[in-house]
């Protein structure tokens, strides 16, 4: 796949034209085209000047590889080859881009590839921050590469408009040399829907697809009510072009302001939580190219913790593993878990101090009040991570399900909401709400666990400073 921001060399092994054929024959559509149960190898990139070869090289100090800090006042604490190792293991940072790499994604790469490159419809791929919408957008474009089509990648920013989202394409599509002059003549005016949409079907040669990521940050309606206009335009014109958008988004209206006649040809993915025993895979793969083991409980509770986020897996378990690290073990059990788990929160109040302080407030008075309305804030949750948004019925009737409790959850379900409300966000349709900072119900999971304090919370600066300020002009 071609992506456009860092140049590229193109692949097509031709590999997946097997793949292709296979999904053409109508007898064998039920036939499983990626296995359920290939062993995953993950990147880990290499760090330069950390080798892991190194260790081995070094076999009176296995552990700890000092840099030199003789200019150093007081020595800082030593760079482990076995932390850097962890770091690259559990990289958070990254999107797979390598399909053999991408855990529990199979069902949603066969769904986009029969769609998008059989069927020809334009896609949405929307779910959380952090549910592996590029990893599974990339590994996608070099599947779609391979069976024939010129996959190019881009990612939106705040500012774009039609123009700045579209143009990066023009030169990097398979044009004809008449369709060329006509970008080298569009070059000096602004792209306008119908212009691009008739280039892009009178001149472009081969099979293309247009993944556009982050999409959920074009502020302008404009420029979407123009994507939305070229999509049909596209649609109704058999055009030899697709485009799939990326985004943050609970459903496909929070990315695309779409047309009814629009929807039939989009396809919608969701990139829903990875079921439990493929994150336990992704896992023990991080831990062993950290040449770490991990204890079944130890696994169970890790997993449990990141509710089918990939990003929280590999983020708590790369807190976990650095635990194992620091008391010079190889092998996370419970205890390693758990302290890791304590220490993610711990950097994620940093980050986010705000979410934080309101989570802590109002699990405590949730939990220092009659007909505790703690279950019913961790239920929300659950549901968030579970199904993006939340709103009131959802957890009355979740709350049911999962809870019991009869009527009571309809006040608490009520309470929850109204607690949580500073730290949510509605859907474009206004029924539903997410919050905000789509990593936090992870976290606030892990709060509501730990146990109620029996003191209030401390106030924050910002809780201070209006505490000061009581009295001033109505305050
Ligand atoms: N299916 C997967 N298997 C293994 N690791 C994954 C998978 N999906 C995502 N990851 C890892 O999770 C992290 C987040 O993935 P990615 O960047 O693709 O998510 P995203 O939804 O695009 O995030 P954002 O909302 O921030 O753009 C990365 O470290 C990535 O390597
Ligand atoms: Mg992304």
């Amino acid at each position: 796949m071609t992506t456009l921001e860092q140049g590229f060399a193109q692949q097509r092994s031709g590999l997946f034209d097997r793949f292709l054929s296979l999904t053409r024959t109508a007898e064998k559509r039920n036939e499983r085209i990626i296995p359920e149960d290939v062993p995953l190898h993950l990147d880990v990139p290499a760090l330069p000047g950390f080798r892991q070869e190194a260790a081995t090289a070094e076999p009176e100090d296995p552990g700890h590889r000092p840099l030199s800090m003789s200019a150093m006042a007081a020595p800082i604490k030593p760079i482990s080859l076995r932390r850097d190792s962890i770091y690259a293991a559990f990289n958070t940072a990254m999107p797979v881009t390598d399909r053999h790499g991408l855990a529990g994604r199979n069902s949603e790469l066969e769904k986009l590839v029969e769609a998008i490159v059989v069927q020809r419809k334009h896609a949405v791929i929307f779910g959380t921050r952090g549910s592996g919408k590029t990893s599974l957008a990339r590994v996608f474009g070099d599947l779609a590469d391979e069976a024939g089509c010129i996959a190019l990648y881009a990612s939106a920013n705040g500012e774009a408009d039609f123009d700045s989202l579209f143009r990066p394409f023009l030169t990097e599509l398979p044009m004809s040399s008449s369709g060329q002059e006509r970008v080298r003549k569009m070059m000096g005016e602004p792209l306008d829907v119908s212009r691009l949409s008739a280039l892009l079907v009178e001149e472009v040669r081969e099979r293309s697809i247009l993944i556009i990521d982050e999409y959920d940050r074009v502020q302008s309606e404009t420029a979407k009510q123009e994507v939305a206009t070229l999509l049909k335009l596209l649609t109704d014109i058999h055009s030899p072009v697709q485009v799939v958008l990326v985004g943050i988004a609970s459903d496909i209206d929070g990315l695309i302001a779409a047309h009814p006649s629009l929807r039939r040809h989009l396809a919608p993915q969701r990139v829903a939580p990875i079921p439990k025993p493929e994150l336990e895979r992704l896992l023990l793969a991080c831990a062993g190219n950290a040449r770490l083991s991990i204890d079944d409980d130890a696994l169970d509770m890790l997993a449990g913790a990141a509710m089918g986020s990939p990003y929280h897996a590999r983020l708590f378990g790369m807190s976990a593993a650095l635990v194992t690290e620091a008391g010079g073990r190889d092998r996370m059990v419970l205890s390693d878990i758990e302290q890791g788990l304590s220490s993610a929160l711990e950097d994620w109040e940093e980050m986010s101090g705000q979410t934080h302080a309101l989570f802590r407030r109002i699990l405590w008075e949730a939990g220092s009040v009659p007909g505790n309305g703690r279950r019913m804030i961790a239920l929300a949750a659950v549901v968030a991570s579970q199904m993006s948004a939340i709103s009131y019925e959802r957890l009355v009737k979740l709350g049911h399900e999962v809870l019991g409790g009869g009527s009571i959850n309809e006040g608490q379900a009520r309470d929850a909401m109204a607690r949580l409300q500073p730290a949510l966000v509605p859907t474009p349709n206004g029924e539903l709400w997410m919050f905000e900072d789509t990593l936090a119900p992870q976290f606030l999971l892990l709060m509501a666990k730990q146990p109620v304090q029996s003191a209030p919370p401390v106030q924050t600066p910002a809780e201070e400073m209006r505490a000061l300020l009581k009295g001033v002009d109505g305050l």
